[in-house]
C-alpha cells in the first residue's frame, strides 16, 4: 500500500466531472487499498479519486473514531437514491486546506453502489457517514465545500490558496 499525493485546490482535476469507474481490475482495487491508507495517514474521513488526481467515480470513507475498529467502505459509481431530513454540519476537505464551510445535507440517504467486484450494493447512512458520502459524491462532479460559501469567502480563499501556492505551501 502507498500513501497518494492529495491534489489541493486550485488544481483543474478538482473541477472535473468523473467518468465511471470499472469494477473488477486490479488496478481499481489497489487503487481502493492506496485511498484508504491516504485517507487514513491524512487523516481524514473520506477521499474521492479526483482528490489523488483520478477522473473516476470512486470514493472511499471511513467515520469511525480512530478508537474504533476500522471501518472501510468503497464506493464505485455511487448514486444517491433516497434522501431524507436535513443535518447541519462544519465540514473541512484535505483539497482545501484552512477551509471549513456548514453546510446543510440530508440526514439520512440510501446510496446505490458497486462494490469492487462490481455487485450492486445499497447502503443506508445516516448523520456523519451520509454527510461524508454526500461530500465525496460532489467531489465527482467537481464541487467543493467552496461552492457552498459565500462570494465574499469563496474570493478570499481563492486569494489565500493563490499566495499558499506561490509561496510553495
Ligand atoms: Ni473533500
Amino acid at each position: 500500500m502507498a500513501i497518494l499525493p492529495v491534489l489541493t485546490f486550485p488544481d483543474d482535476v478538482l473541477r472535473r466531472p468523473c467518468s465511471e469507474a470499472e469494477p473488477g481490475t486490479g488496478q481499481i482495487r489497489e487503487l481502493a487499498d492506496n485511498m484508504i491508507e491516504t485517507m487514513y495517514a491524512a487523516p481524514g474521513i473520506g477521499l474521492a479519486a479526483p482528490q489523488v488526481g483520478l477522473s473516476i467515480r470512486m470514493v472511499v470513507v471511513d467515520v469511525t473514531a480512530v478508537i474504533g475498529e476500522p471501518e472501510p467502505h468503497v464506493f464505485l459509481n455511487p448514486a444517491i437514491a433516497r434522501s431524507e431530513g436535513t443535518i447541519t454540519f462544519e465540514e473541512g476537505c484535505l483539497s482545501l486546506p484552512e477551509l471549513s464551510v456548514e453546510i446543510d445535507r440530508a440526514q439520512k440517504i440510501e446510496v446505490h453502489f458497486q462494490d469492487l467486484d462490481g455487485n450492486r450494493k445499497s447502503l443506508e447512512a445516516e448523520d456523519l457517514l451520509a454527510v461524508a458520502i454526500q461530500h465525496e459524491i460532489d467531489h465527482l462532479e467537481g464541487r467543493l465545500i467552496l461552492d457552498y460559501t459565500s462570494t465574499v469567502r469563496r474570493d478570499m480563499y481563492r486569494r489565500m490558496a493563490r499566495k499558499m501556492r506561490a509561496q510553495g505551501l
